[in-house]
């Protein structure tokens, strides 16, 4: 059905393989991003998917954009909080802004984002949010905190709005990707992420792709029954 669907940080890694996955289930998608212009507009260009450029960490920018998407397109009903950054560091040389920065984007984001669709989806008695968690909010990482907490957070904040969203037929649910191929995993100094892969028992990086399809199980009308859980697809990383 052609729902609307908005996927922050959906141009690029995880979201642009969730973006595409969801159009291939038939949503009118709109990926965000927060500025890289020019991997957005080749993003466009491949796959037709429109998006918008705002601060998914700005309260402000989440509504106006969201009023303007739901003017254009009606309400938003499938929303994908995959927004996030790492400002990796031990915690003696970690600034608070390294800590404002990745909470503010992976955790605030959740929050901006869910209160500003959610009245729209109620109207509808229908939702389908996935947030994105990690593998290292439910394990924890060396010189993580940051991340660590944020992701954690967004795994309690998930199972708080399911019992909120559960009696207008909003879903809410987590994926918690393991380490997945991406800039972001690329970041890693190679001889430490030599030995995480040494660790992971399929014995590989997870591709985007895995993940997506993850997002779009959970999306899709008829997961229906399906709330308040944690979808962990990390290669048998953790088994949580
Ligand atoms: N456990 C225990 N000790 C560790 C460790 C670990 N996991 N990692 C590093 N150390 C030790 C090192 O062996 C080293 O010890 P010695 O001084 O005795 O040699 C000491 O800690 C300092 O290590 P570094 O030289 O690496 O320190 P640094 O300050 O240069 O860098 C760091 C620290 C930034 C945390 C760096 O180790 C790093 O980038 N680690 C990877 C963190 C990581 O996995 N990030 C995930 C990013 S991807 C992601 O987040 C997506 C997702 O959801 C999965």
């Amino acid at each position: 059905m052609s729902r609307v669907a908005l996927v922050t940080g959906g141009t690029r890694g995880i979201g642009a393989a969730i973006s595409i996955a969801l159009q291939k289930a038939g949503r009118i998608v709109i990926a965000s991003y927060a500025g890289n212009t020019e991997a957005a507009a080749a993003f466009t260009k491949e796959t037709g998917i429109e998006t918008a450029r705002f601060d998914a960490g700005n309260f402000e920018e989440c509504q106006k954009t969201v009023a303007d998407i739901t003017a254009r397109h009606g309400a938003i009903e499938i929303l994908v909080n995959n927004a996030g950054i790492t400002r990796d560091s031990v915690i003696s040389k970690m600034t608070r802004d390294m800590w404002d920065a990745v909470v503010d984007t992976n955790l605030g984001s959740c929050f901006n984002l869910c209160k500003v669709t959610f009245d729209g989806m109620k109207a509808n008695k229908f939702g389908r949010i996935v947030n994105i968690g990690s593998i290292n909010g439910q394990a924890g990482q060396y010189g993580q905190v940051n991340y660590a907490a944020a992701k954690s957070g967004i795994h309690g904040f998930t199972k708080a709005l399911a019992q909120e969203g559960a009696r207008y037929g909003i879903t809410v649910n987590a994926v918690a990707p393991g380490y997945v191929d991406t800039d972001m995993v690329r970041a890693v100094p190679p001889d430490v992420l030599e030995k995480i892969i040494a660790k992971i028992p399929r014995g590989r990086l997870g591709k985007a792709e895995d993940i997506a399809r993850g997002v779009a199980f959970l999306t899709a009308d008829e997961a229906d029954f399906i709330t308040g859980s944690t979808l962990s697809i990390n290669g048998g990383q953790h088994m949580y």
